[in-house]
């Protein structure tokens, strides 16, 4: 078990790939915490796994100071944080975005990913920790049509604050690194994966020759999780069957 003793904050734990995170997680022998929004759905999958679920809203300061107390009030630590929880916004040309649907997008992919870290490091300091940043290939590169802007800078924002933490942080034995999906199949991706043709083109897009699946993800967040990469920080890894390579 490469995760025994440890305690982990997986946010956006609910579902997709933070709830096969946690999954992982667990079953290394971690003690974890999920957090989401939405309660009743939180506890559905808190109980499924067998992890602890705290609900919150990553925009909001209080919510992510309350996570991180109650967190430490069960489990005296916090050894890990994946900040995975984020929103994909309603695709249109720029020309066409309001300031709040620009806002809801920062707010959540980038500001909560600054909350959570900003929170938890004052206990990392004590004993080393890692952080996973949950990042994107769009945020790699552009794609002709893609049309989500303020998706791709949070995404390019944070594959940057990964580093600049990674090396402001080092000296404390905190570990910071970052993954970049390709598609994967979760609810934020259903919408475009509805139809065969749409599903096919998905599927052509990956030299590997299918979409991700969330263990795809998670089995990579699980390694800079672990001691197998104890010498790795700072490091962005495309987890995304080759499109950025394309
Ligand atoms: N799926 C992909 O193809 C793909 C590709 C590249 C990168 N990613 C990234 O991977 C991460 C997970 O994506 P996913 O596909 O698993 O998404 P998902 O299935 O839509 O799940 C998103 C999770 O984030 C939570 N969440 C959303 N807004 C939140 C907020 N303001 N506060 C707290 N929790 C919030 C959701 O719960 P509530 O709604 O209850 O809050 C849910 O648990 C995201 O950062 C996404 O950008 C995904």
């Amino acid at each position: 078990m490469k995760l025994s003793g440890k305690v982990a904050i997986v946010t956006g734990g609910s579902r997709g790939i933070g709830k096969a995170v946690a999954r992982i997680f667990t079953e290394e022998g971690a003690d974890v915490v999920i957090t989401a929004r939405e309660d009743s759905r939180l506890q559905s999958t808190a109980k499924q796994l067998g992890v602890i679920g705290f609900a919150g809203d990553v925009r909001r300061e209080e919510d992510v100071e309350n996570v991180v107390k109650k967190t430490l009030d069960k489990f005296a630590r916090i050894d890990i944080l994946v900040n995975n929880a984020g929103i994909f916004p309603e695709v249109r040309p720029l020309h066409e975005i309001s300031k709040s649907e620009w806002s809801e997008v920062v707010d959540t992919n980038l500001t909560g990913q600054f909350l959570f870290t900003k929170a938890v490091i004052p206990h990392m300091m004590r004993n080393g920790g890692c952080v996973v940043n949950v990042s994107s290939d769009a945020g790699l590169r552009t794609f002709e049509n893609f049309e989500a802007d303020a998706y791709s800078a949070t995404k390019a924002a944070l594959i940057h604050l990964t580093k600049t933490w990674a090396i402001e942080y080092a000296k404390y034995k905190i570990r910071i690194n970052c993954v970049c999906p390709g598609i994967v199949e979760t609810d934020m991706t259903e919408p475009y994966l509805r139809t065969e043709a749409d599903r096919a083109m998905a599927v052509a897009e990956h030299p590997i020759g299918r979409i991700g699946r969330p263990e795809d993800v998670a089995k990579a967040i699980l390694y800079f999780a672990t001691e197998d990469s104890s010498w790795v920080t700072g490091a962005i890894l495309p987890v995304d069957g080759g499109i950025s390579v394309k």
